[in-house]
Parts: structure tokens; C-alpha cells; sequence
């Protein structure tokens, strides 16, 4: 079981400036090149790059043989012209020798095939062979570079699971069986938490436990979620082992992995635990008009896994990427309001993969800061005019995002509802049920934090949990402390269903949410596609209605003390309550016991956050985002237009518009992709951003 070793200790990244810069790639190209990229790096505002991510096989061509000569000559050259680096520890992919002399390092899939030497990431993460190797590479970049005055952090492996995050291979199996033995102790614990009886699952030697290999029907669920939660910890314990020969050689330089957003098969609250900041790779689908939408999830992911501390977009797309069925470019004005959404939202950083635009291998169509063009291409002028641009948000690094609202990521429930292969329907997924929810609260105007599902909340006026599937007494303990203290929460379906062995709740669900909810679900009633039922919310005069129901409902039953705020009006649950809130303490507790259409979570939220006496637009577009970055003094108020049609924004206070220089209107008029942040005197209030009625401007 992996160590988690919370380090009280941060660690400052080395850098005095915003971020901005991107992967850089020096062995793809000569020498004499690299002094142009220097150049034009400087002229485009660079302050970070970040190498030699997968230059092992150029670092140590052969067993014990190091060539570091070029990396030595472009760090120095970096460091001359004051560029930090965020320098990799090489381990991201293996060389080949390793893998042939080593074959059974070799990751296996679920099919019991072993991947081949080819791409990368080759390794299984349980592997004593890699494990051993990455511990002696690490060491040897740590010795050779720690002390490089243009050393600003570490970059530790690279993105821990993008190709290979579960292995089924024997070694794996090895490490599974270990695991289960911290977990269980002995066979019969792990019998009896495995529900071993139904379908003949007993198991008599630790021997016999293998991966969840393709069987001949659907797996044993608890087996399943362990290889889901264990899959995430021995990737941990890799990224543990790396820090570990960090911290000994190098006590005082931070260290980071760079994170895939909101990325499934990792638990990200126990990775960015044991980190010195947390940094992310974005890559919104330009081909989707909403993808800013999902991204400001991510980034309120990003900012809440160190409890608020800023956090670095280490990767972003500076036009379209090439591993997409089709990759759509992005519009001009994009890049630049899709990185001030990041900085928004609390990076300190603007990034890209990569600098220079390849000329050969897998991402040679893959958009960079600088195109095949050079200097003439498109997404160059653009970055240099971004990179040139961020100087004036100088003031905002170090600054903290200001929120009322949280959402509960809980990657136990996301495993549970999703690895598990027999529920009740195959529609409710939990990111599409968490996006959902955010969406609702992005489009009525609220920037959005994550919390774990025991907390903190008590930062916060609304805490929403769109999913917990897997619910235990302390995370009902956290919500009913927080809803007795005035707080007001809010349930989606399937939630308090089992527990942490996926035993359904006695009583069925909500399991231990059951008092404080109110309720209780009789059946769930998952509906078929193609079919919609409806929910009649509220009363017609307080601008409520009909809101309708795809895929998933359930037949729940509620306390008298329960205020029930919608109920089913077609189908076999017609009369029955659908959305329920009850009054606890100073707070309250919603259920929300259907999926709803993208309209129907509007009117639900704007209830609840009106209910909580927070603030939501009346008017509304999806396209105008609002979020304000403060510290002790100052309230920045970033106001981003991601649509191409101009939009108005009502600031509730005057302020200089920090990337024109000039004072702010009460009205901020926005052309298409337009964007201002402006700086005005803290208010007590988080500053609320309505939108305004088209202008002279708008219209003409
Ligand atoms: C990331 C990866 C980079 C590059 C990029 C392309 O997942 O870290 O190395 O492949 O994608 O979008």
C-alpha cells in the first residue's frame, strides 16, 4: 500500500515571472537552430521551458553510458538568456535496450497481451526493473543538474497514465495480491469484502488472485473497483520513488507531474499530496463551441487539489492536435482567451505543447508556438503577442480564485460507477454527470471549486455532489456538519447506493445520507433511449415549469418534513417527488433523483443558489465567464467572451483594465474571444458579473 507522505513543506517553484513557454524538443534539431529558437523564444516573452521529457535514449545511449554534453550546452544556453527550466527527469518512456534486455518490464493489457517497444510509456508502473532504473536515472539528473542556476523545478515522468495506466501483467498480479493483503489482511477478509458467494468467487490461496483479466462475463465488482484503486496507488508509489531521490539529492527545488485535467484512472487528491504544486495539461476540443466550459472544471480542479495554491498549465494546444479523428484548429483569439481562462481560474502559467512545431514522428501535425512556417506562421505571431501581453498580469501571480461553490470529485464513486460492469444503467456516468452540474453553475455565473467528499466545505456557501455512489459514514459525518452550520448541499442520483466493499447500504440507498436527505429510493428507474419523461418544478409564477428527463429517474420516497420542490409528471412515477429539499440546522439538503437536460439543472440551481442567498444571472450565455482572482488588497476580475459574437458585462465595481491600461466602464463591452481583467479594491463580496442588454456598439 503506497505511503502517502504528505510533505507539510512546499516548495516555491523557481521563477519570478508568470510562466509561458512550452515543451521543448532541442534533440530533434541541430545546433545552429537552437540559437534561432533562443532568439525568437525571447522575442515571444518565454520564461520556462520544459525538456528533455523523452530523451533518455539520448542521455544514456547505452547500460551506464551517459551523454550529456547537448543538454549541458542548451541549459546553459537557456539559462543565459533567462529562460527558466522545468527540467524533466527523462523517465517518461524507457529506452529500448531496457525493454530488451528486460522484456518482462513490458506493460500487458486486459487481454493478456504484452505492448511493444514502438511509442511510448513501455513499462509497467509495478515493474522492480523500471522502478530501480527510473530511481538511478532520476538520481543520476538530479546529481548532474540540481544545482544549475537555471533550475526552477522538477518534472517527474510525464503524464502518469496517458497510454499505460493499468497493467494486467503477472508482476502486476504480484503487486495486486500484496496490496489486497494490506487492505484484508488475510483470505477470508478478502472473501468476505469481495461477496466471494455469488457466482462461485471464493478464493483459497493468495495464488489464485489475479488481475481482472477478460473472463467469460461480467467481473466481480469489488474486484474490479480494488484493481481501480490499487492501479492508481502503485502508479503513486512510482511518482513516490522519484520524489524520494529528489527530496534526498535536492531538498529544495519543487517537484511536480503534469496532470491530465480531469483525468479518470488516477486519484489526483493523493498525487498532488505528495507534490510541491500541481501542473496540468489542457486541451480543450476547438471543434466544440462549450469546451471552455468543461476547462473551467478542470482548472477548478487544478486549483483545488493544494487547498487554493495557484498551479501551472504546463501543456496547452496553440492551435489544433493531432490526435484527435479530426483536429480542428483553433480560431484566431482563441489561444489567447483560452490561456486568460487559465490564468483566471488560478495558473500562474501559460504553456504549450510545444515550442517548435516537429518535422517528423507522431505529432508532426500537432500545432506548436512556432508552426512550420517560423516566424511567418499564424500561431507564432499569436503566442508572441500572448507571451508580450501576460507581462501585464504580473500582478495577479501568487493571487487566490474566490468561490461560494464546490463540487465533490470523489474517484472512488467515478470507479465505482463506472468500472463496475452490471448497474442499472450504463447512462449515468459520473464525469457526465459532474459536468453537467458544473455547467449549471458556470452558466448562472459561479466559478466553481472542487473539494473531496469529506472537505473541507466550510470555505463555501453551496456544496454540490453530483454522484456519490460510494458513500461511508465520514463522508455523510462531513455534510451534515456542514449543512448543520448553515450550508446548503445538494445530491444527485445514485448516490449513498454501497459502501466502500460495494455492499448496497442496508436499506438501500441513500444509505447513511438517508436522514439528512429525507428520503428514500424505492427502485432505481432508469429510462429507456429515446423515451423522455418530465419533472413540473415549482410553481409556474416563480419561473418555473416543465423540465424534462432522459435516461435515468427513480421512484423515491419522501419525509413529511421534506419540501418538495418537483415531481415526476408523466410516466409510471407520475405524483411522486422528484427534487426534494429539507431544511437541517442552519442549512439544507437537496436530492436531485434524475438526470436533467442541460435547461432543467438551470432552474433546479438557480433555486438552490437564490435558496442559499447567493446571486445568479438572469440573463445568461454560456460564452461570457466571470472569475475573480483577489489578495489581501486587490479583486482581479477576469472577463472572458469565449464565443465570436461581442457580449456585455456588468462589473459591480469600477476598475483599471489591466491589459489596456485604461479605467473600466461600469458596462465592459467584449468583442468575439474578447477578454479584460480588471483590478479594482477588494470588495467584502466576491464581485458578481451580470450580463447587460446589447449595446450601441453590439448592435451597430
Ligand atoms: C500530451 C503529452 C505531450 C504531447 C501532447 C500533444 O498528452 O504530454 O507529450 O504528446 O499531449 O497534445
Amino acid at each position: 500500500m503506497t505511503q502517502h507522505r504528505d510533505d507539510e513543506r512546499i516548495r516555491e517553484v523557481r521563477i519570478d515571472a508568470l510562466a509561458y513557454g512550452g515543451d521543448y524538443n532541442p534533440d530533434q534539431w541541430s545546433e545552429e537552430t537552437w540559437h534561432e529558437d533562443i532568439r525568437l523564444m525571447k522575442e515571444a516573452g518565454v520564461t520556462m521551458v520544459s525538456l528533455p521529457i523523452f530523451s533518455w535514449p539520448q542521455l544514456e545511449p547505452e547500460p551506464g553510458v551517459y551523454d550529456w554534453g547537448w543538454l549541458d550546452r542548451i541549459i546553459d544556453l537557456l539559462h543565459e538568456a533567462g529562460i527558466r527550466i522545468d527540467l524533466a527527469t527523462a523517465t517518461a518512456t524507457p529506452p529500448s535496450w531496457l525493454l530488451r534486455e528486460h522484456p518482462e518490464m513490458g506493460p500487458w493489457d486486459s487481454e493478456g497481451h504484452r505492448l511493444e517497444f514502438g511509442s511510448r510509456q513501455t513499462y509497467c508502473p509495478s515493474s522492480p526493473i523500471w522502478r530501480e532504473n527510473v530511481a538511478r536515472m532520476t538520481r543520476a539528473m538530479a546529481e548532474r543538474y540540481g544545482e544549475h542556476p537555471g533550475l526552477a523545478m522538477w518534472h517527474i515522468s510525464n503524464e502518469y497514465g496517458d497510454h499505460v495506466s493499468r497493467c494486467w501483467c503477472p508482476e502486476s498480479a504480484r503487486h495486486f495480491r500484496r496490496w489486497l493483503q494490506h487492505r484484508y489482511g488475510d483470505l477470508d477478509g478478502l472473501n468476505e469484502a469481495w461477496g466471494v458467494n455469488v457466482w462461485g468467487q471464493r478464493y483459497t490461496s493468495w495464488d489464485h488472485i489475479e488481475t481482472p483479466k477478460k473472463a467469460p462475463g461480467p467481473i466481480n465488482p469489488t474486484k474490479l473497483l480494488d484493481f481501480e484503486r490499487f492501479s492508481s496507488d502503485a502508479m503513486l508509489e512510482l511518482f513516490q520513488i522519484e520524489i524520494d531521490v529528489l527530496r534526498e539529492v535536492t531538498p529544495d527545488i519543487a517537484v511536480t507531474t503534469n496532470f491530465m485535467s480531469m483525468f479518470r484512472d488516477l486519484d489526483y487528491w493523493d498525487f498532488a499530496a505528495v507534490e510541491d504544486i500541481v501542473t496540468d495539461d489542457a486541451y480543450p476540443e476547438p471543434a466544440d463551441p462549450t469546451s471552455h466550459v468543461g476547462a473551467a472544471l478542470n482548472y477548478g480542479l487544478m486549483r483545488s487539489l493544494k487547498g487554493g495554491r495557484p498551479w501551472l498549465l504546463l501543456e496547452s494546444s496553440a492551435s489544433a492536435t493531432s490526435w484527435r479523428d479530426i483536429n480542428v484548429p483553433k480560431a484566431p483569439g482563441k489561444i489567447r482567451v483560452e490561456s486568460l481562462q487559465a490564468v483566471a481560474h488560478g495558473s500562474d502559467a501559460v504553456m504549450f505543447f510545444q515550442w517548435r512545431q516537429a518535422k517528423y514522428g507522431q505529432e508532426k501535425f500537432h500545432s506548436s508556438m512556432l508552426g512550420h512556417r517560423g516566424e511567418r506562421s499564424r500561431s507564432y505571431q499569436e503566442t508572441k503577442a500572448l507571451g508580450l501581453e501576460l507581462r501585464k498580469l504580473e500582478p495577479v501571480r501568487g493571487t487566490r480564485v474566490r468561490s461560494r461553490v464546490a463540487l465533490v470529485v470523489d474517484w472512488d464513486s467515478w470507479w465505482g460507477s463506472s468500472a463496475v460492469e452490471s448497474l442499472p444503467s450504463q447512462r449515468l456516468q459520473w464525469a457526465q454527470q459532474a459536468r453537467a452540474w458544473h455547467r449549471a453553475l458556470h452558466t448562472l455565473g459561479h466559478p466553481v471549486d472542487t473539494v473531496r467528499a469529506t472537505g473541507p466545505f466550510d470555505k463555501y456557501d453551496v456544496v454540490v455532489v453530483p454522484n456519490l455512489y460510494i458513500a461511508e459514514h465520514p463522508q455523510a459525518e462531513a455534510v451534515r456538519t456542514f449543512v448543520e452550520r448553515g450550508g446548503h448541499l445538494i445530491v444527485g442520483p445514485f448516490s449513498g447506493v454501497v459502501d466502500a466493499t460495494e455492499k448496497v447500504h442496508d436499506g438501500g440507498a441513500p444509505g447513511p445520507l438517508r436522514d439528512l436527505l429525507g428520503i428514500e429510493v424505492d427502485e432505481q428507474w432508469p429510462i429507456a433511449d429515446g423515451l423522455v419523461e418530465r419533472i413540473a418544478y415549482g410553481s409556474a409564477d416563480a419561473g418555473h415549469g416543465t423540465i424534462d428527463v432522459p435516461s435515468w429517474a427513480e421512484w423515491i420516497e419522501a419525509d413529511a418534513d421534506v419540501d418538495v420542490r418537483g415531481r415526476y409528471a408523466s410516466g409510471v412515477l407520475e405524483g411522486l417527488p422528484a427534487v426534494t429539499r429539507r431544511r437541517s440546522g442552519a442549512g439544507s439538503a437537496s436530492y436531485v433523483s434524475a438526470m436533467l437536460t442541460p435547461d432543467g439543472m438551470i432552474t433546479v440551481f438557480a433555486d438552490l443558489l437564490r435558496a442559499a442567498g447567493l446571486p445568479v444571472r438572469d440573463q445568461i450565455d454560456v460564452n461570457a465567464e466571470a472569475v475573480t482572482r483577489s489578495d489581501d488588497q486587490t479583486d482581479y476580475t477576469f472577463l472572458l467572451n469565449h464565443g465570436a459574437q461581442p457580449v456585455a458585462l456588468r462589473l459591480p465595481a469600477s476598475g483599471i483594465d489591466l491589459l489596456t491600461g485604461a479605467e473600466a466602464a461600469d458596462v465592459v463591452e467584449l468583442d468575439g474571444y474578447g477578454a479584460a481583467v480588471v483590478a479594482s479594491p477588494r470588495a467584502a463580496e466576491i464581485p458578481f458579473i451580470t450580463l447587460t442588454t446589447p449595446t450601441a456598439k453590439e448592435q451597430a
